[in-house]
């Protein structure tokens, strides 16, 4: 059985803390998972850290069913969040519904999280409505990267603040039953996150959400070509590859690699018929 919305919110009710990740593929959900976090999410971050795009905004609704579907089968316990990508929910409601729809009957996902604030809020009460679950995304949204002008820390003017004050209340009161806040100043990320009942997730915006959710490659040390400042590094996986593969290289150039170990044998009676053919 999985973990649901309701024992998330309540892990809000409670004061637990609620540390999540991402994961895209079949053995990184499942190592992840046996970390012990309650929530995964399949975010169009992939995009960059998986797919190679120069941002979010490329990636389609068909990337994101393939990499919902390997996470789910690597999983048995998480709560699985779909992130719906560019373009799959900002045309219209019956878009929007149709794309959450495919996140859970075809991937197998329980929940989608959507970009947006005020402007989002009827989608997702529509969405809500009919059932699927939906995780709000305020502050850095970055499928908006070419409007807000780049990767920029949001909410620093008082009218930037109150403004997502009030798309965090709006998203509340459609239905969404968690928020991340992204890129956002500590002190404001913490009164948002006091005035809400349902749980904030922050990324870049400090100690005081009642969770966490970092990108995994970005914390695994997997993705090189750019560190954003709130990914903390807790292992330095790329220079863990390359070490492996230059020693494979290595081994291979020297014939070192194969050794008997990885090899096979065959029966010698086999092979003395073989001399006679
Ligand atoms: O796509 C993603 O990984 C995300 C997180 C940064 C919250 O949206």
């Amino acid at each position: 059985m999985r973990i649901t919305i309701s024992q998330i919110k309540e892990m809000k009710r409670k004061g637990e803390r609620i540390p999540m990740l991402t994961a895209y593929d079949y053995p990184t959900a499942k190592l992840v998972e046996e970390s012990g976090v309650p929530m995964i999410l399949v975010g169009d971050s992939l995009g960059q850290v998986v797919l190679g795009y120069p941002s979010t905004v490329q990636v389609t609704m068909e990337d994101m069913l393939h990499h919902t579907k390997a996470v789910v089968r690597g999983t048995q316990r998480a709560l699985i969040v779909g992130d719906m990508p560019f373009m799959s929910y900002q045309p219209d409601i019956s878009t929007a519904l149709r794309n959450a729809g495919r996140f859970l009957q075809e991937a197998g996902a329980q929940a989608v999280k959507l970009e947006g604030g005020v402007t989002a809020a009827e989608t997702v009460s529509q969405i809500v409505e009919w059932g699927i679950p939906v995780m709000g995304h305020i502050g850095l949204t970055p499928q908006s990267v070419n409007q807000l002008g780049g990767y920029k820390v949001q909410g620093r003017t008082p009218e930037a603040a109150a403004r997502l004050i009030r798309d965090a209340q709006a998203l509340q009161e459609a239905g969404a039953f968690a928020i991340v806040l992204e890129s956002v100043p500590t002190p404001l990320s913490r009164l948002i996150t006091e005035r809400l009942s349902i749980p904030t997730i922050g990324i870049g915006a400090g100690l005081y959400c009642d969770g966490q959710v970092q990108v995994l490659h970005d914390m695994m040390g997997l993705f090189t070509d750019f560190i954003p400042k709130h990914a903390k590094r807790y292992a330095e996986m790329a220079q863990v590859f390359q070490e492996a593969l230059g020693a494979y290289v290595r081994e291979v150039r020297e014939e070192e690699f194969p050794t008997e170990k990885e090899s096979f044998t065959m029966d010698e009676s086999v092979l003395a018929e073989l001399a006679t053919l």
